[in-house]
């Protein structure tokens, strides 16, 4: 397991959770057990990132491309989702964590939606750590929304399209709210950002990691941070003026 330094530590982490289809079928299992494992993993990145201080977590839960997995795959995500809202209600409230969840969330059903929004609000002034999962998310959705609402309030007269900007855009994304991710993880061996926060990787270190989702555990998160600390020794990740 690598050192990792808690002065340079990435403020917002975004992970790309992929592998748990194939963790599954080298067991002989059927995908749901993938799944379920990731489940346990979530739990326990969670608990890691918020013991290390990291300031947000974006966790690429359900993408809008994953509505196309078969109905029984898609149902056993949500009623893991579900079960994983419930069952951390209390130490999310506990420790101080704030969970929001970005994407088009009126898509999800009605069963996660009353164990999401009531945490949402319950934990919305909570400040150690935000957790924010994306669901049924997709970042090229998510700037097409932003830029709809821009063009409606510039026929509206309210916003001049000049002052249309790279920021003021970076300020409307939701999935940006907790600052651009630092550090974007993906699990699995895939090397690609499959449609995740694509805005705020403009800067963002990219780490891939071979490791399948469900075995992921300390060790893996501490070598990726340790990756990134590595490569932003030479530079300020947060200073903008001497990023690029
Ligand atoms: C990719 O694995 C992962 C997902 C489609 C979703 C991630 C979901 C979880 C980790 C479990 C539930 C989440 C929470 C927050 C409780 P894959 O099926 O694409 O894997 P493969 O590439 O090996 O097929």
């Amino acid at each position: 397991m690598s050192w990792v330094e808690a002065r340079n530590l990435p403020r917002h982490v975004g992970i790309i959770m992929d592998g748990n289809g194939r963790w599954a079928t080298l067991r002989g299992e059927d995908r749901q057990a993938g799944h379920k494992a990731g489940s346990a993993a979530v739990r326990r990145i969670v608990r890691v990132s918020r013991r290390l201080g990291i300031s947000a977590l974006t966790l690429y839960a359900f993408s809008e491309q994953n509505w196309a997995r078969p109905q029984g795959e898609v149902e056993a995500l949500m009623g893991l989702l579900e079960e994983f809202l419930k069952s951390e209600r209390d130490e999310i409230l506990d420790n101080g964590i704030r969970l929001v969840a970005i994407g088009d969330t009126g898509r999800l059903p009605e069963f996660v939606r009353e164990s999401l929004d009531p945490l949402a609000r319950a934990s919305s002034e909570n400040e150690k750590m935000t957790l924010a999962l994306a669901l049924s998310y997709g970042a090229r959705e998510e700037i097409a929304h932003v830029a709809r609402a821009l063009a409606t309030a510039a026929i509206a007269g309210q916003i001049d399209p000049t002052e249309i900007t790279a920021k003021l855009i970076a300020s409307r994304i939701p999935s940006l709210s907790v600052g651009e991710p630092d550090l974007i993880l993906r699990t699995g061996g895939e090397q690609r950002l499959s449609n995740f926060l694509l805005y705020g990787a403009a800067n963002a270190e990219l780490v891939f990691s071979d490791r399948l989702w469900p075995d992921f555990d300390e060790a893996d998160l501490f070598d990726a941070i340790h990756t990134y600390q590595t490569r932003t020794a030479a530079y300020s990740p947060h200073d903008e003026s001497r990023r690029g």
